[in-house]
């Protein structure tokens, strides 16, 4: 960088959330000076806990408002300042059981609070938008194949059907208006500050109580497992090299059933089997996601570089070791934490 450079800004959208805030840690480790705007609604699911170690730091800004309103967005882009801009939008609605609940809020935020986005950050110009997808749009597979980059959307659930939506509308987007986005579909991540309504701090939570453990249906519906370090590296790999237009699978090599997840946490954990307990399954619950992540590896030079032996167990450390984080998300105490920081919303 010469000395006239000006390193790009970086707005995140939703990183007080799981992904959000494992990937604006990593940018406090891997690019300490760049300067860090963070927009998030605090949903239920938005909790500015998982960003304390980084509170204070001058080049972190966070900014409290919806991707749905355009004012809260220029707000945020104001706060961007004027030099070049990187976008990495993670905001939405992203549990499929609420969304069977109710599918509206998942049409606000992830439909119509991504053309807000999109819209504002066209008027003043990025250098690059990555939005952050899922491979829940692609369906649900048999027992053999996989997800690649050419599998036509499929969505079976509110959630993935409003995240295909967005997906639409940045396509659209970067081939009506020349706008620099790149997509990534991921498969289901894991690790830490993951909301415990997610299957596995769900079971580790549970578990550690003596509570039952809730599997769905006969427990084998099989995900492909990504720990989160892996999807925010590769996040990082696409603002940094993807090119615009273009879709990347990110995926961990890592297909296992919900059973055998939930057992082997209880293995670790030195608890009995006797805990899980079947339920009725999801309503269209997928049978199977299976990820081609090839084109990351041969453009980009990213693969994940952990599995589940190296990685549930470094999650069930960090939940243990993090009681007090889990005892106030699971009381709803996280809540009281932005008004204790910024005064009342
Ligand atoms: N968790 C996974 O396994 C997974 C896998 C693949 C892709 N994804 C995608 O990654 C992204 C992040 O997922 P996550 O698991 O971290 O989600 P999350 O639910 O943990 O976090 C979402 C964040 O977005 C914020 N938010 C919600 N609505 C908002 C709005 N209208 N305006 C501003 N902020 C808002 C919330 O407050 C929260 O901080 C999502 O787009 C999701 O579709 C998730």
């Amino acid at each position: 960088m010469n000395a006239t450079t000006v390193p790009p800004t970086l707005l995140v959208t939703g990183g007080a959330g799981f992904i959000g805030s494992n990937f604006v840690h990593l940018l406090a480790e891997q690019r300490p000076d760049a300067r860090v705007v963070n927009l998030d609604a605090l949903t239920y699911a938005g909790n500015l806990e998982n960003l304390r170690e980084l509170e204070g730091r001058a080049n972190h800004v966070f900014v409290h408002g919806d991707i749905c309103k355009s004012a809260d967005v220029a707000r945020a882009l104001a706060a961007c300042g004027k030099g070049p801009l990187q976008v990495v939008h993670f905001a939405a609605e992203s549990h499929v059981d609420r969304s069977i609940q109710s599918g509206l809020p998942f049409v606000e935020t992830n439909v119509v609070g991504t053309q807000v986005l999109l819209d504002a950050c066209r008027a003043r110009g990025v250098e690059r938008f990555v939005h952050v997808s899922t491979d829940e749009v692609y369906g649900s597979l048999g027992t053999s194949g996989m997800f690649t980059e050419d599998t036509p959307l499929a969505p079976n659930s509110p959630y993935s059907a409003s995240k295909a939506a967005s997906d639409f509308l940045v396509r659209a987007a970067v081939h009506t208006h020349g706008f620099p986005a790149c997509i990534t579909r991921c498969s289901n991540n894991y690790g830490p500050y993951q909301f415990p309504e997610k299957l596995i701090p769900l079971m580790i939570a549970n578990a550690g109580e003596n509570k039952e453990l809730p599997v769905y249906g006969d427990g084998m519906n099989v995900r492909d497992w990504l720990y989160v370090r892996d999807h925010c590296e590769a996040i990082q790999a696409v603002l940094e090299r993807g090119r615009p237009g273009e879709v990347y699978n990110i995926g961990g090599h890592n297909e296992y059933p919900n059973l055998e997840i939930v057992r082997l946490i209880l293995k670790l954990l030195g608890k009995p089997e006797s805990l899980i307990r079947f339920v009725k399954d999801r309503p269209g619950h997928d049978r199977r996601y299976a990820i081609d992540a090839s084109k990351m590896e041969r453009e980009l030079g990213w693969r994940p570089r952990y599995d589940f032996v190296t990685a549930l167990p470094l999650t069930i450390r960090w939940y243990q070791s993090h009681p007090e984080w889990l005892q106030r998300v699971r009381s709803g105490a996280y809540r009281d934490y932005y008004a204790a920081q910024y005064g009342a919303r």
